[in-house]
């Protein structure tokens, strides 16, 4: 089949940027992104630098691509109408209520999605799961798709998405790799070729790898855990570091040097954070105790509360230095972003922290570079357990760093760079959940 149009359902951290770029590598193909959220297709059309999302680089990706054969739309049927290849990257969050929730992947945008390429196919299509799934969903889909039209062949391929925020553009420019699963079947290769013509653009050949649609799904879910795994080693380490007096940074550094276990992934902090590490753990141990794995699942699972362990013990580290009462207590947090480079707070590790020290008294100022006023009191009026009034005195969300200025104390929870630079006075405790270098009054992870 040769690809002409691609319609991409989803217009988020995922979609987002990942069309930006094929539209750009591949000029002979006509990309549009559709989204249920108007508001946000109004953004994606409006100025470059007030985009629905903040990733370095993607600014210069749309401002070169848009309108040539890029395009944002809110025609969902209409363009699901003209592709020859759909793309599926809508938001699966964690299910929180029925059957598995808090642990199985919640599959109502998939199905919602699936449901809407069936009533508006009229010719055959290859439908492309971008999001992250649970193993099996592409059976899931294909019998949504076959219920609602007969008429059409509808080939299901597993295209995992592996870019991390922050440096999403760089990733999709020189990707580790590039998985497609599909079936063996002759149409079912012929959907993969189709998607390797796709990469082969700009992806050297063999880095693009060829399997079957589960192995494909469970890959993701697989890499996101071991890498996930390897932060809950290092910071369930950085605990022993405290204990011991070792040192966290430079046990890091002596593992990280052996070849075979290397560098990355082992920096010690306040715990991890994003829209995918935990939801795809989850999803795992939901799979391992499905198919009477309990061991294996048990296994997956401390790796989640490790994380959660490591949050809380950070924020004790704070209020057991204020001998357990943070009231007077005037807090800066500084970041809100789940890493650097992002204005995405999901699973931020500064929700629990920032939440845990206002329940023990302390006054608090918020500030992050990116993320917005308003989703951070979003994230507080929904994430939080316990309940604050709009108006509480002892919340503050500013959009300054200078407006932290008169804070008592630092708590530093993202890498961003701004925060290397910032001058604090000699006098001020820093508490550093990221490893940011202030020789001054400073407590971190580990020490
Ligand atoms: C992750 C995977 O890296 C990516 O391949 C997948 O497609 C999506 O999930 P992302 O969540 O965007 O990407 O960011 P990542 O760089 O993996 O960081 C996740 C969290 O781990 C952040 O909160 C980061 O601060 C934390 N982290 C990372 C550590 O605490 N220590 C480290 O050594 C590395
Ligand atoms: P991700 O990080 O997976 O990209 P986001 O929440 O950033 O997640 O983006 C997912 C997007 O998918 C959102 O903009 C949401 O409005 C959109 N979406 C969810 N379900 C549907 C659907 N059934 N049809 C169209 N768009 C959808």
């Amino acid at each position: 089949m040769i690809i002409k149009n691609i319609c991409c359902i989803g217009a988020g951290y995922v979609g987002g940027p990942t069309m930006s770029v094929i539209a750009l590598k591949c000029p002979h193909i006509n990309v549009t992104v559709v989204d249920a959220n108007p508001d946000k297709i109004k953004e994606w059309n409006g100025p470059v630098n007030n985009l629905p999302i903040y990733e370095p680089g993607l600014s210069d990706v749309v401002k070169e691509a848009r309108g040539r054969n890029l395009f944002f739309s809110d025609d969902i049927a209409g363009n699901i109408e003209k592709a020859e290849m759909i793309f599926m990257a809508v938001n699966t969050p964690t299910k929180t209520e029925g059957e598995g929730a808090g642990m199985k992947a919640d599959l109502r945008n998939i199905e919602a999605c699936a449901k809407d390429i069936a009533k508006y196919s009229k010719k055959d299509k290859i439908v492309v799961e971008k999001s992250t799934l649970p193993v099996r969903t592409a059976e899931k889909i294909k019998e949504i798709l076959y219920e609602k039209s007969t008429d059409n062949h509808f080939e299901i391929l597993s295209n995992p998405e592996f870019l991390a925020e922050g440096t999403a553009i760089q990733d999709l420019f020189k990707s580790d790799r590039v998985l497609i699963g599909g079936d063996d079947s002759e149409s079912g290769q012929n959907a993969v070729k189709a998607l390797v013509d796709i990469y082969a653009n700009w992806i050297p050949k063999e880095k693009i790898l060829t399997t079957n649609v589960w192995s494909s799904e469970l890959a993701k879910l697989a890499s996101n855990a071991m890498l996930a795994q390897r932060i809950s080693s290092i910071n369930s380490l950085s605990g022993l570091c405290e204990k011991t007096g070792a040192n966290i940074d430079e046990l890091s550094k002596a593992i990280g040097m052996d070849h075979r276990i290397g560098p990355k992934f082992l920096k010690a902090s306040a715990g991890f954070g994003g829209s995918c590490f935990q939801k795809d753990i989850l999803n795992l141990v939901y799979l391992c105790k499905f198919y009477g794995l309990e061991q294996e699942a048990e296994y997956w699972h401390q790796v989640v509360r490790i994380n959660d362990n490591q949050k809380k013990r950070f924020a004790k580290k704070v209020i057991d230095y204020f001998n357990g009462d943070l009231s007077g207590i005037r807090v800066a947090i500084l970041g809100w972003a789940f890493k650097a480079n992002t204005n995405d707070s999901r699973e931020s590790a500064s929700i629990k922290v920032s939440e845990i020290l206002y329940k023990s008294g302390a006054s608090i100022t918020i500030y992050d570079p990116m993320v917005q006023k308003r989703s951070i009191s979003n994230d507080i009026k929904n994430l939080w357990d316990t309940k604050v009034k709009l108006n509480d005195k002892r919340i503050n969300i500013v959009e300054k760093i200078s407006e932290t200025k008169k804070c008592d104390t630092f708590v530093i929870l993202t890498e961003w760079e701004e925060f290397k630079l910032i001058d604090i006075e000699e006098s001020k405790i820093i508490f550093d959940g990221r490893n940011i270098n202030h020789n001054k009054n400073k407590i971190s992870i580990g020490k």
